[in-house]
């Protein structure tokens, strides 16, 4: 039998209208399930969306490219715009909203007077170490998403992990009442994470930029396969790998799963991360395994 969701799906530009829209919602007794995007949406988005469909009654979506988490020198310009085919893959998803704000309606007092939410340590690391001032930039924008949404839960992308862990860490620090979901990684069949800036890559290096997540893998099994233990040495290898290949590597990093510190060998739960530079774009992906 349909289930009645109301009608198509309805976007927003402004806040107050979105947020009586949603107050609707909730007074029905429609729990709300939140998906924060930047647009150019591509499978692994929608597997986000269909894990919010299938865990609450409404699923909002936002489409922000927000560029409080843009380096200065990063691709805040040139990052793919492609509202039109953005909105026909939610609607053929029955999303219930979208939300499309300005940068005007986010960071009304200006983005450099912004009060920022800052998670300590976490942030540092691995991205967080080459984008100096990303993570901030990422946790001030949901959080305030998370204010004008206000939604039961709020679905990630475990692709990427740091900004999960990191956004964890936030809503625990700060007990925001909103449960966090991770989603697993959507890949393309020769096993690339899916990415907006895939098209950045370039057709001639196209096929070699699965090393990343080839090598990634090696890192696991050697783990589960071969019982080595030794982080420092196995992450070394893997640069190694990357590095002969011709790619100028970030890192890679044998990490605990939940807080990112370096690898003890008595944690069971463990994350592996990589990034690398190639000619078009800078990648990252991940694997997670357990240490019996
Ligand atoms: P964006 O890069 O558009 O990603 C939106 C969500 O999609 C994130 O949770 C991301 O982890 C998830 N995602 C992207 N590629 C994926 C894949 N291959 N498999 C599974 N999930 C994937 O991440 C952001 O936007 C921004 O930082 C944001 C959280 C919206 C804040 O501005």
């Amino acid at each position: 039998m349909a289930v009645d969701r109301g009608g198509i799906m309805q976007i927003y530009h402004r806040v107050a209208p979105l947020r009586q829209a949603l107050a609707q919602a909730r007074a029905r007794g429609h729990t709300v399930a939140f998906v924060p995007t930047m647009g150019n949406l591509h499978e692994g988005h929608m597997q986000l969306v269909r894990l919010a469909r299938a865990r609450c009654d409404r699923v909002i979506v936002s489409i922000f490219v927000n560029p409080l988490q843009f380096g200065l020198n990063e691709d805040w310009e040139k990052y793919p715009r492609t509202m039109e085919a953005d909105i026909a893959r939610l609607e053929a998803e029955q999303c219930d909203f979208l939300f499309h704000p300005s940068e005007t309606e986010i960071y009304p007092n200006g983005m450099a007077d912004q009060t920022r939410v800052v998670v300590p340590t976490m942030t540092d690391i691995l991205c967080g170490a080459s984008r100096p001032g990303h993570f901030e930039g990422v946790t001030t924008v949901v959080s305030k998403l998370f204010n004008i949404v206000q939604p039961d839960q709020a679905v990630f992308g475990v692709k990427d992990y740091q900004q999960l862990a990191v956004i964890r860490r936030m809503v625990e620090d700060l007990c925001i009442p909103v449960e966090i979901v991770g989603a697993p990684i959507a890949r393309d069949a020769d096993g690339l994470a899916l990415s907006s800036r895939n098209s950045y890559i370039t057709p001639a290096e196209r096929p070699r930029v699965t090393l990343l997540y080839k090598v990634l893998c090696w890192c696991r099994d050697e783990m589960t396969q071969n019982g080595r233990r030794d982080f420092a040495a196995v992450e070394e290898e893997a640069v190694r790998q990357l590095q002969e290949a011709g790619f100028r590597t970030d890192y890679v990093s044998i990490r605990n799963a939940r807080t990112l510190e370096t690898a003890a060998h008595d944690d069971d739960e463990i994350a592996v991360l990589g990034a690398m530079y190639t000619e078009g774009a800078r990648l990252i992906d991940n694997v997670t395994l357990t240490l019996g």
